[in-house]
């Protein structure tokens, strides 16, 4: 039999299961807000990789705080800077490594990165930068740009006259998904190992282009041919081929047509060749500049280290002939002045020896 009190006691556990189900919830929410609230504002340091790092990442901050001088890498992505100015980074001079991808960047004053002598990587990835500073193109030490995802090339490609030659070494080039459709014209590039130009609408592809890319091993065009003409790409694809540089597509069925087969090939009067070598020989000229100036950077802290090994050997000399003197004066204080004549002679000697 079911009595009314069991009814209700059974009520009472029905409903207060149920409130203690929204308190649990509404708990949860509270620890969420919580946590996002708990979450860094303040950038950290690190020691990674034998270097100091500063890392700001994702905690939305709209200006660069200030940091720790000396750090070599800062890493400033997905935060909401708009502008780098002259004085944003000038003081961390000995930064290597810079990330600040995925912030809303639009301006790069000329001279913001100008101190910057030992930046080896920057990333500007997923930006809305349209213009950009030559002064990056000049930075010394400068092997990796990624510049992916920004509208840089859109408005007017004459905005961005680059200043040749480039004395950056770079490296790798990552200009996917800038929205361009003429590459702009680098000049030489004799470092450039990997070209990521993916994922543009390309209205022409110049073999001459990557001529003057001597020791190119791999381009990424994949999504950037579907506006040109089959036949359009040939020449270019052949250099590759002969140069054995590996270009990624996302489709390579194409080239096994009739139609590429019997593509016109206009004819190679050896200038693409020209460049290439003249290309070779820059390389070669910075490499045995570089090498050199190792030799001689051995050579030079040989000879300083031979230097301050023998000065320290003359000095301890001296310091030990100053000892042997002051001891046989004092024994020459204590001796008879016929004894004294002798040590004074001897003493006399050695100083002559
Ligand atoms: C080239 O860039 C695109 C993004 O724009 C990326 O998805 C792709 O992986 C890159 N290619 C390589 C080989 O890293
Ligand atoms: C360019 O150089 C390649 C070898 O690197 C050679 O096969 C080709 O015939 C040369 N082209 C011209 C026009 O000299």
């Amino acid at each position: 039999m079911c009595t009314e009190s069991t009814m209700n006691r059974i009520f009472e556990k029905v409903f207060l299961a149920a409130l203690l189900c929204v308190c649990g919830t509404q708990g949860k929410e509270m620890t969420e807000i919580e946590a996002l609230g708990a979450q860094p504002t303040h950038c950290t340091y690190e020691y990674a990789f034998e270097m100091y790092g500063a890392h700001c990442a994702s905690r939305r901050l709209n200006k660069v705080p200030n940091l720790r001088s000396g750090i070599e890498i800062l890493d400033f992505s997905d935060n909401k800077l708009q502008e780098v100015n002259a004085d944003t980074l000038s003081s961390y001079t000995n930064i290597k490594f810079l990330y600040l991808a995925d912030n809303h960047i639009y301006l790069i004053e000329e001279d913001a990165l100008t101190s910057l002598t030992d930046l080896q990587t920057l990333d500007l990835a997923n930006n809305v930068i349209l213009e950009l500073p030559n002064s990056i193109f000049q930075l010394p030490s400068l092997r990796k740009l990624y510049l992916r995802g920004n509208p840089i090339f859109y408005k007017n490609m004459n905005a961005l006259t680059i200043v040749k030659p480039i004395k950056a070494p770079l490296e790798l080039l990552d200009i996917s998904d800038c929205k361009i459709r003429e590459l702009p014209d680098w000049g030489y590039l004799p470092q450039l190992v990997f070209y990521n130009i993916s994922h543009n609408p390309l209205a022409s592809l110049n073999t001459h282009h990557f001529a003057s890319m001597c020791n190119l091993n791999k381009v990424d065009l994949t999504e950037s041919l579907n506006s040109l003409k089959l036949c359009g790409t040939r020449s270019t694809i052949l250099w590759f081929q002969q140069k054995r540089i590996f270009f990624q597509l996302e489709d390579y069925s194409k080239l096994n047509t009739r139609e590429f087969e019997n593509c016109p090939v206009p004819e190679d009067d050896g200038s693409h060749n020209a460049t290439f070598h003249r290309c070779k020989a820059e390389y070669l000229q910075v490499q045995s500049i570089r090498t050199s100036r190792r030799t001689w950077l051995t050579i030079g802290g040989g000879l300083a280290g031979f230097l301050v090994g023998f000065i320290l050997l003359l000095y301890v000399m001296h310091r030990h002939n100053v000892k042997q003197t002051k001891t046989k004066a004092e024994k020459m204080k204590h001796a008879t002045p016929a004894d004294a004549d002798k040590t004074a002679s001897a003493v006399l000697l050695s100083d002559v020896a």
